[in-house]
């Protein structure tokens, strides 16, 4: 049946894609690597998913608020447009993988759920969709990155998966069921990928996992870096999501002996109480999660940590709650990420005794995030004055600024005439906010001198 489909002429028009991202980088990427697939066969890109022929949703299970958004999205979508026509409807990503069935009885017009451990067989579950709706969300042992198209990426700043799933069971987390067990690429295919991305100009490479400092997959993750920061043109790498238990030795010390590795290390701690954090089946405390700091700093003392928290999580008390702002102080953040923690089906904290009221989550998140917000503001204030450089990423609110990332992250506002985006400039940090810095460019004073 396929077979015939696939005999068809291709139509005198390309089909045109649109795919909507929503939650993490890991997401981004898969995203990216969809638009990939479905040029290779043949579509074209939209912008938005008013025209599109096809709108992909690739979702995100993380939070009940973030899960929802697929819902509303597919209401808005299925409603037909002046020609009557409405577009087929992808529901991929780990919403799609954790509730196919789900997905299927409530919204009866989406025409294909893909998981995020699938999404290659894409091309062939649209042409499948023609007679029925299409779902793939096995989790197959055989990897998908092998049997993705070359990438296309355009651009200074890329996003590399190296690593996917997690076996770590944290609790109140659905990434274990969604992303499947702990995996790693080749090291042989992240060179060749890391190699396509810098001949297509990238000058930054950020590693992404969910566990991306568990990557083995023929050295560790120090020996990934290292062999990556071999590749002239790269000039930059970052990686993320760190666990606190996989911060090894080769990893601390590869922040200081290779010198493209950036100092910003992303070590969700999600509680500062240890007595929380068994609970939540972390495998570190809050004196262990302290100690690694003092390790990475001792080699590594201008690094910018940033992090994330959960408030609320099930029988957290003022008292539990006071350590996560202590640890706040501590820890000394440059940045930090706050939830709300949110019952996920399936997950052990879901169905813990003592979930904790809403309005008690709402009022411990004001707390942390200006704790967090202050922390932000004084690292940014101790970083000017620093000569370093910049990697233009957009441009500014007013005419002529460029805002541009520091080697901690931050984002920093700048005017350089003839400047352009993708650009690593020398700068020197001038002032700072709580949200960015500005700065000056060096190399306009020198040759204005
Ligand atoms: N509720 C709230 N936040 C969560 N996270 C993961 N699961 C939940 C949940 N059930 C947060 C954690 C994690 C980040 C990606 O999302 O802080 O590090
Ligand atoms: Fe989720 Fe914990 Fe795995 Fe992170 S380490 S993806 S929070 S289960």
């Amino acid at each position: 049946m396929t077979d015939t489909v696939l005999l068809e002429s291709p139509s005198p028009v390309s089909r045109r894609y649109h795919v909507k991202s929503f939650g993490c980088q890991m997401n981004v990427y898969d995203s990216e690597r969809m638009g990939d697939l479905l040029e290779a066969d043949g579509m074209v890109v939209s912008d938005s998913s008013d025209d599109a022929d096809v709108v992909v949703l690739n979702t995100c299970h993380i939070r009940e608020r973030a899960a929802e958004k697929l819902y509303s999205d597919i209401g808005r979508l299925r409603r037909p447009r002046a020609d009557g026509s409405r577009p087929t409807i992808v529901a991929a990503g780990c919403v799609a993988q954790a509730e196919g069935a789900e997905i299927a009885r409530r919204a009866p017009d989406v025409d294909v759920i893909v998981g995020p451990l699938a999404y290659h067989r894409l091309p062939q579950l649209l042409r499948d969709a023609r007679t029925a709706r299409a779902i793939d969300t096995e989790m197959p042992d055989a990897p998908k990155f092998a049997a993705l198209p070359p990438r296309r990426h355009q651009g200074a700043a890329a996003f590399l998966t190296v690593q996917e799933g997690c076996d770590k069971f944290c609790t109140f987390c659905v990434v274990p069921y969604t992303r499947g067990q702990e995996t790693s690429r080749p090291l042989a295919d992240l060179l060749a990928e890391a190699e396509a991305l810098v001949a297509a100009g990238a000058v930054e490479i950020t590693l992404i996992g969910q566990n991306v400092n568990a990557y083995h997959g023929g050295t560790s993750l120090a020996g990934l870096i290292a062999r990556l920061a071999d590749i002239d043109g790269l000039k930059r790498i970052r990686y993320t999501t760190s666990h606190p238990r996989d911060m090894s030795d080769d990893l601390i010390a590869a922040h200081t002996e290779i010198p493209k590795l950036m100092p910003y290390l992303h070590l969700p701690v999600q509680s500062g109480s240890s007595r929380i954090l068994k609970a939540m089946n972390r495998a570190h405390t809050r004196g262990s999660y302290l100690e690694t700091l003092d390790r990475v700093r001792a080699v590594r003392p201008d690094i910018a940590l940033s992090g994330d928290f959960i408030v609320g999580f099930p029988g957290e008390t003022e008292a539990d709650f006071a350590d996560t702002l202590s640890i706040v102080a501590e820890a000394r953040y440059a940045a930090a990420f706050s939830f709300k923690y949110s019952v996920r089906p399936g997950t052990p904290a879901g169905t813990m005794a003592d979930q904790v009221p809403e309005a008690v989550k709402d009022e411990r998140l004001a707390r942390l995030q200006a704790a967090i917000a202050a922390g932000s503001h004084a690292f940014n204030q101790d970083t000017v004055g620093r000569r370093t450089e910049i990697l233009l990423e957009r441009q500014g609110r007013k005419p002529g600024q460029l805002i541009g990332k520091t080697p901690w992250l931050q984002s920093a506002v700048v005017s350089v005439p003839g400047a352009r985006i993708g650009d690593l400039i020398a700068v020197e940090i001038t002032a700072a906010g709580p949200n960015s810095v500005d700065a000056t460019p060096l190399q306009q004073e020198r040759s204005a001198a």
